[in-house]
């Protein structure tokens, strides 16, 4: 497959780009400092805190799940039953994260799936590359 560049110069603090790639939605978050210090919080509600039942690669393993905090890179893609979800900047918890309107699975912003929720296992990160001077991401 071709590689695939992404301009991710125009997505605003705590937005979301979203692009297709082979046939799947691609989300692009550009998280905020504020929205990075709640993944260092406390992880204990959270279903698979270290993504090792988790689709990802190896640079993926850390807190933030991509390669450098900023900025996450995410299939979206429900791991319940594959529906889409959406960008929260403030869910309950007063923290950004992802919501699924099918059956209602919470996810934190770095697509991690709190307890109790319907989709067992944390949203797939891709390969992917980063260059933040350019501002752009190669699928
Ligand atoms: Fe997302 Fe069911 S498909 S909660």
């Amino acid at each position: 497959p071709q590689p695939k560049v992404v301009d991710i110069s125009h997505i605003p603090l705590d937005g979301l780009g979203t692009v297709d790639f082979e046939g799947k939605p691609v989300v692009i978050l550009h998280r905020s400092k504020q929205t990075i210090a709640t993944l260092e919080r406390d992880q204990s509600g959270l279903a698979d805190p270290g993504s090792h039942s988790s689709q990802q690669p190896k640079f993926a393993d850390n807190p933030y799940r991509s390669k450098v905090p900023e900025w996450l890179v995410m299939v979206n893609i429900c791991t319940h039953a594959g529906c889409h979800t959406n960008y929260q900047q403030r869910m309950e918890s007063g923290a950004g994260g992802f919501f699924c309107p099918c059956h209602g699975s919470r996810f934190d912003a770095a697509g991690r799936v709190f307890r109790n929720q319907p989709a067992p296992w944390n949203m797939e990160i891709p390969e992917y590359a980063i260059d933040t001077q350019k501002k752009q991401v190669q699928l």
